[in-house]
């Protein structure tokens, strides 16, 4: 057993019992989760996968989508257009938070907030609403390496009771920020909050950006290795929400979290690691996944700015098995 696996094991024992946070519930649907469900998984960039707890549960996506959904829009239409419509700016505020649209240009802050996303999904090529989704669906296909289906209970839920994420688009109308058809925009947006993944997806998925774009299993390029940098760069500073300050103090690398408990981080060059655990605090990170994390990069020196450690402690890690 290598060392990681280890390590993986003793972070599972050592939180598969912390009870902090609740249950989101303002989707209804995702009240069903179970509270207990706990996973950490690691996949490095050469394929090989790590993992402890509950890495195949299947759970919806939520905001971890809109990193990808991000790629899509740049791909699609170009960073100075995607620029136009959605800016890189930390808020600071909730991801729901819904006035605050940038001064000057009246863009959304950035892609990682609800209403940035709304606007970038709106840019996703195709020509109607069917071709949109299935280029999101191939989208996300390639960096599974498997199919990927909508949970439609989700996504009904989201779409029957999401009247924020309604104002937000209107709000985006009136400014021009957003195309007319902002039904479709939502729709296109609830359904790719309701991509079922499982948290082995998350680090496969995480690897692959950790892999320029290119699928670490398939070898396919799941995305333009142009635009990896915009992606992770935005993750750096927005993906975490209020808490992405303390997340770059802490854990130092680029992350995205979701309501329904996903989290997934970038050591680029090395690894995609991703939690699952639905207990979130109020900022909707997960409890149990903020803590694994900032284990894993104290442990490894996993920060961007450890120059202590280097981070070939933890690629030594992956690979050898005698004790440290
Ligand atoms: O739009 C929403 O509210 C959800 N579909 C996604 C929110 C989410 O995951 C925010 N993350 N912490």
């Amino acid at each position: 057993m290598t060392l990681l696996q280890r390590f993986l094991d003793e972070l599972y024992q050592r939180y598969h019992t912390l009870g902090d946070g609740t249950v989101a519930s303002y989707i209804p649907e995702l009240k069903k989760a179970d509270p207990n469900w706990f996973g950490i998984s690691v996949v490095t960039v050469d394929g090989r996968v790590f993992g402890a707890g509950d890495i195949q549960q299947k759970f919806t996506i939520q905001s971890v989508s809109k990193v990808f959904a991000f790629g899509l829009a740049l791909e699609s239409q170009g960073r100075d257009t995607v620029l136009e419509k959605v800016g890189v700016e930390p808020t600071g505020d909730p991801f729901n938070s819904l006035i605050r649209l940038d001064e000057d240009s009246k863009r959304p802050f950035n892609p990682m907030i609800n209403a940035g996303a709304i606007a970038t999904t709106s840019l996703i090529k195709g020509s109607g609403p069917t071709s949109k989704l299935n280029n999101l669906l191939s989208m996300f296909e390639r960096y599974l390496g498997h199919e990927v289906f909508i949970d439609m209970p989700t996504f009904m839920s989201e779409r029957s009771t999401g009247h924020r994420n309604r104002a937000m688009a209107h709000l985006m109308l009136h400014f021009d920020m957003i195309s007319h058809d902002i039904n479709a925009a939502l729709d296109l947006y609830f359904q790719q909050c309701s991509v079922m993944v499982t948290c082995q997806d998350l680090a496969m998925m995480a690897a692959t950006l950790a892999n320029k774009g290119k699928q670490p299993v398939t070898q396919k390029q799941a995305v333009n290795p142009d635009y990896v940098r915009d992606i992770l760069s935005v993750m750096y500073t927005c993906g975490m929400y209020n808490r992405a300050g303390e997340w770059a103090y802490r854990v130092g690398i680029p992350a995205k979290s979701g309501v329904s408990g996903g989290i997934l981080a970038i050591v680029p060059g090395k690894a995609g690691i991703a939690t699952f655990s639905p207990l979130i605090d109020k900022n909707g990170n997960s409890v149990r996944g903020i803590r694994v994390f900032e284990e894993l990069s104290r442990k490894y020196g996993l920060h961007l700015f450890d120059l202590s450690m280097g981070r070939c402690v933890f690629s030594k890690a992956t690979q050898d098995t005698s004790e440290s």
